[in-house]
C-alpha cells in the first residue's frame, strides 16, 4: 500500500518495510537535489499546536519550507477557536480547505485520531497527551540506525517517566518490532504502562528487562537483556548494559498532584561521573527538552547523542510529509517473513450493551462529546476492550461480556 494520502497517528500505522522507506528518502533528503527539494512546491501545511512545543513544530515548518511548501501555524490553542470550544472534528474540516496536511499535537489522548477520522487530507499525530508520539519514533529509531548501523539486537535503555512519556511508548513499539533488546529503568509508579508492556508482548514477543536504578550492581542474572549478558555481566553496573540510553523528562504536566511529582522529580540524572560507567560506544538519546536529567557537562561526550538526534528531525519528516502528499517515490520493499504489517485491529460493536464509555479521563471521548466510543478487542483477555482512541483499556461488567 502506498503512503500518498495516508494518515500516521501511531507507530502501528506503518509497516516494518515502510518505515525503511522513509528512512532511505530521509538519508536521499541530505544529498538532494534543488528540483527535489522543491517536491512540495504549492503544497500547505496546517501546524495545530495546542500544547507546548519547539522541536516537532519547527522541523515540521523547516521541513515543509525545505521542500518548497508553504505553513499556516497555530502555535498557540489560546489565539485559535479552540480556546472559544469549538471541536477538533469542525476545526479539521474547516482547515483541510486550506491546506493538503494536518499536523496535530494535543493533551487529549486520541485528539489525533479524531481529526483523521474527519478530515479529508492526511493528519499527523505530534503527540496527543500521555498516548503516543509517532514521529518522534521515527527519528529516534533513524538516529539509532545511522549511528549504531542497526537496529535489531541494539539493547536500549528507556529512563525516566515512562508512564506518562509518549515518546517512551510509541519508541517501545518500534524498537521492538525491529528486534532491539529493551530494558527500562523507571521509579515506582512511573513504570511503563501494563497494557504498553502487554502489546509488546502479544504483538512481538518482547519482555523488557525491568531496573529501578543506573547505577545498581546488577545481582538478578534474570534481569539482562540477553542470555549472552547473563554469562558476562552479572557484576556489572546496569549502566554498564546497554548500547542507547534514551532518557525522558519526568512529564510535570501530566502528573495529577503536585506532590506526586516532587516525589519523583530528579529521580535519575546522568551525570559526567554515571557517564564514566557506560560504555565507550554508548549513545545517550533524549527527545528534549531536558530538565535536569542530562547535566550540561556531558553535552561535549561524544556520546551525547541528543542534539543530533533533534536535528535528524528535519530530514526524517521531509521524507515522511514527501511521501503522505505523494509528492516523491517511496520504494517500499517487501516485508520479511515475520515482521509486522499494519492490519485492521478488530473492533467490537458495544452499542447493545448501553452507554459503555473509556474511563481515562484523558481521553478525546470524555472531553468531546460527539465522539462515539469505540473499542478492539485485547488479545489474550476475552472480558477486556481497550479504547480505539487512547489505548486504555477496560474490563466489561460481568453481565456485559
Ligand atoms: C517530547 C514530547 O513533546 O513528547 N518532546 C518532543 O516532541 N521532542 C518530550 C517531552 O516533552 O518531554
Amino acid at each position: 500500500m502506498a503512503l500518498t494520502g495516508r494518515d500516521l497517528i501511531s507507530i502501528f500505522d506503518l509497516s516494518d518495510p515502510e518505515i525503511e522507506a522513509i528512512f532511505d528518502l530521509a538519508d536521499e533528503m541530505a544529498t538532494a537535489s534543488r528540483r527535489r527539494l522543491r517536491a512540495c512546491d504549492g503544497a500547505l501545511m496546517v501546524t495545530l499546536f495546542y500544547e507546548p512545543s519547539t522541536r516537532t513544530r519547527l522541523s515540521f515548518e523547516a521541513a515543509m519550507q525545505r521542500l518548497g511548501g508553504g505553513v499556516l501555524s497555530c502555535a498557540d490553542a489560546r489565539t485559535t477557536s479552540a480556546a472559544k470550544g469549538e471541536t477538533i472534528a469542525d476545526t479539521v474540516r474547516v482547515v483541510e480547505s486550506y491546506a493538503d496536511i494536518i499536523v496535530i499535537r494535543s493533551p487529549l489522548e486520541g485528539a489525533a485520531r479524531v481529526a483523521a477520522d474527519y478530515a479529508k487530507i492526511p493528519v499527523v499525530n505530534a503527540g496527543d497527551g500521555a498516548h503516543e508520539h509517532p514521529t518522534q519514533t521515527l527519528l529516534d529509531l533513524y538516529t539509532i540506525r545511522k549511528e549504531k548501523g542497526r537496529l535489531r539486537d541494539v539493547k536500549v535503555a528507556l529512563v525516566g517517566d515512562l508512564k506518562h512519556a509518549r515518546t517512551a511508548h510509541s519508541l517501545a513499539y518500534g524498537l521492538a518490532r525491529f528486534g532491539a533488546h529493551i530494558s527500562c529503568v523507571a521509579p515506582h509508579g512511573l513504570e511503563l504502562p501494563s497494557r504498553v508492556l502487554d502489546r509488546l508482548r502479544t504483538h512481538f514477543g518482547c519482555e523488557p528487562a525491568l531496573y529501578r536504578s543506573l547505577d545498581d550492581l546488577v545481582t538478578d542474572p534474570n534481569t539482562l537483556p540477553t542470555s549472552k549478558d547473563r554469562q558476562r555481566l552479572l557484576t556489572s553496573e546496569v549502566m554498564s548494559l546497554f548500547e542507547v540510553i534514551y532518557v525522558t523528562r519526568i512529564q510535570k504536566e501530566r502528573f495529577v498532584s503536585p506532590e506526586e511529582f516532587e516525589a519523583a522529580k530528579s529521580s535519575y540524572v546522568i551525570t559526567a561521573n554515571l557517564l564514566r560507567k557506560a560504555r565507550p560506544e554508548a549513545l545517550i538519546m533524549h527527545p528534549l527538552p531536558r530538565v535536569d536529567e542530562l547535566e550540561y557537562d556531558i553535552d561535549a561526550d561524544p556520546r551525547a547523542a541528543y542534539f543530533r538526534q533533534a536535528a535528524y528531525g528535519v530530514p526524517v519528516r521531509m521524507a515522511l510529509v514527501a511521501a503522505l502528499l505523494g509528492r516523491m517515490p517511496v520504494r517500499i520493499g517487501r516485508a520479511k517473513k515475520g515482521t509486522y504489517k499494519p492490519r485492521l485491529w478488530e473492533e467490537i460493536d458495544l452499542s447493545r450493551l448501553g452507554d459503555v464509555r473509556c474511563e481515562n479521563p484523558r481521553c478525546v471521548t470524555a472531553a468531546e462529546a460527539y465522539v462515539a466510543p469505540r473499542f478492539h478487542l485485547v488479545a489474550g483477555r476475552p472480558n477486556a476492550v481497550s479504547c480505539v482512541f487512547c489505548g486504555h483499556e477496560r474490563d466489561l461488567p460481568g453481565d456485559m461480556a
